[in-house]
């Protein structure tokens, strides 16, 4: 019964048509990233970080998830063992897609947040910077994103089950963001076998005692399989 912890980037929700970060005409090419993905650049211009993700939260809205997405919601049903998802996403493609066991450590899209009080409450469509908090009534509504500079979500709690894990998978991602590269490593140390599913090899592929390069959608199907007979 193994216990496996797999960690997912925007290369898993690509065949869903949202786009990466980092690959050619990917996000930050397109938006200067220290503008709409930091607390700095919320302050100097909230306007234009609120159009920025009003409009992530509807491509969000229109993409379905992949057969990546529904793979793993199928390991989660069905692998005897404990199945874990710390996305990097802000999309819901993985809930949408049928798995209940996902960590979100860089926030949600569909969440709000008040960056007065830190009161979190669900999104709207669409939002401003002047809508009230519920709680305090500030006009202080933030996406419940986590910005370059702020402390990504359940830290601990993961770094407790990457102690525990008997496998870590890597999905999607680029390794070039901190903690989240810095997963492979933690669950080497603790024992763990490691595994890379990615379009190509990503900066920290030498750090995984196995690589597999090529679409989410195709690979992972088959990775799950893989598990699933052998389990
Ligand atoms: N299948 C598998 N991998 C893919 C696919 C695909 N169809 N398409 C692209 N990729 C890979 C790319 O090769 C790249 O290595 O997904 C990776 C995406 O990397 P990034 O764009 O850097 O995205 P990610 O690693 O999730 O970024 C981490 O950076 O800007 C922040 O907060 C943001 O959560 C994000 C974090």
């Amino acid at each position: 019964m193994q216990n496996i912890v797999i960690l997912t980037g925007a290369g898993i929700s690509a065949e869903s048509g949202l786009g990466t970060f980092r690959d050619a005409g990917g996000l930050w090419e397109q938006y200067p990233l220290e503008q709409v993905a930091t607390p700095e650049g919320f302050a100097a211009d909230p306007v234009l970080v609120h159009e920025f993700y009003n409009a992530r939260r509807a491509n969000c809205r229109t993409a379905e998830p992949n057969a990546a997405h529904q793979a793993l919601a199928r390991l989660e049903r069905e692998h005897s063992g404990q199945i874990l998802i710390v996305t990097q996403n802000v999309d819901d493609l993985h809930e949408r897609g049928g798995s209940t066991n996902v960590w979100h450590m860089h926030g949600e899209l569909a969440q709000a947040k008040c960056h007065l009080c830190d009161h979190r409450w669900p999104a709207p469509a669409k939002m401003a910077a002047s809508d009230p908090c519920p709680s305090c009534t500030n006009p202080a509504t933030r996406p419940d994103v986590i910005w370059f500079g702020e402390m990504p979500y359940f830290m601990e709690e993961i770094e407790t089950s990457l102690n525990r894990a008997d496998l870590f998978v890597s999905i999607g991602t680029s390794g070039e963001v901190y903690p989240a590269a810095g997963f492979v490593q933690l669950a080497r140390m603790a024992g763990g076998r490691t595994l890379e599913l990615n379009l190509e090899p990503s900066s920290g592929a030498s750090m995984f005692d196995e690589v597999r390069n090529g679409p989410a959608g195709e690979l992972v199907p088959q990775w799950v399989e893989e598990v699933l007979a052998t389990a």
